[in-house]
């Protein structure tokens, strides 16, 4: 391979990104939650970010997702900053190129399954296709849950949806927070395999877990401990990813 191949624009970039909280009273102390992070990810890449809780993961989920602004350096998403775009414009963006999945599902409770799935492209006045919804709906096996309201739904068959409300808008990039922290292991394992899949078909993944398994499916792993990048991880099993994490010799463990 020619190394003058001009390199794939990345979909999210980090600058030493800071995030810090200003004292909840006077006199007290700030926190610095994340305290100059560098890292990028590629078109298509599936990227896990793990960490101890409180390590900052969903902090810098957050900040890389443009939902929280940076305290310092920069983040590029998609070529953009979301410091430096409107409200209106960053909005856009997200409902253009960015797809959400969080431990609690997020589903709106009084939509059908469809509905919810269709939600995003009304949202911005796309034409939605019915067998579009279908097809979304197929592709993460509940074809026959369409009229369901999330609440007549397992926690399972709830994240399912919320994949496939990402998949149908066919995002550049999905963040996912614990997305099968609320899981059993069968149903995690079905949202993961889901979340690998769309890797595999073009989305870039920015998977935030704290399941060492899951973080083993990634392309690549990264680290986090009191905020800073610890270390990174290139197609790791699970039990160098422990070692990593919790500062063990990965020998040991095998
Ligand atoms: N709004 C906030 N104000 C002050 N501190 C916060 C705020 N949000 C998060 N933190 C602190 O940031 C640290 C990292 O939190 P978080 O990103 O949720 O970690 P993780 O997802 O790795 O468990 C924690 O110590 C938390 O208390
Ligand atoms: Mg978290």
């Amino acid at each position: 391979m020619s190394s003058d191949l001009p390199s794939p624009c990345p979909v999210v970039v980090a600058q030493n990104l800071v995030k810090s909280y200003a004292p909840a009273r006077r006199g007290g102390t700030e926190t610095v939650v994340l305290s100059g992070i560098d890292m990028t990810v590629g078109p298509g890449e599936f990227v896990a970010i793990v960490g101890p809780s409180g390590s900052g993961k969903s902090t810098l989920l957050s900040c890389l997702a443009g939902l929280e602004p940076p305290t310092g350096g920069h983040v590029l998403l998609l070529g953009e900053d979301p410091a430096k775009l409107s409200r209106g414009r960053l909005a856009r963006l997200r409902r253009s190129g960015v797809g959400f999945v969080f431990q609690s599902f997020n589903l709106i409770p009084s939509l059908s399954a469809r509905e919810n799935v269709a939600l995003p492209a009304r949202l911005s006045g796309r034409r939605v296709r019915l067998a579009d919804v279908t097809a979304a709906l197929a592709a993460v096996g509940l074809e026959n849950r369409g009229s369901h309201r999330p609440g007549e739904l397992s926690g399972g068959q709830q994240q399912r949806v919320a994949i496939a409300r990402v998949l149908a808008a066919r995002p550049r990039v999905v963040f996912a927070d614990e997305p099968t922290g609320a899981l059993d292991g069968a149903a995690g394992t079905a949202v993961l395999g889901l979340l690998t899949e769309a890797a595999r078909t073009g989305s870039a993944v920015v998977l935030v877990t704290h399941d060492l398994d899951a973080a083993a499916r990634a392309d690549r792993v990264i680290v986090l401990r009191d905020g800073a990048v610890h270390g990174e991880l290139r197609a790791p099993v699970a039990a160098d990813i422990f070692a990593a994490v919790h500062g063990d010799p990965a020998g040991a463990l095998r």
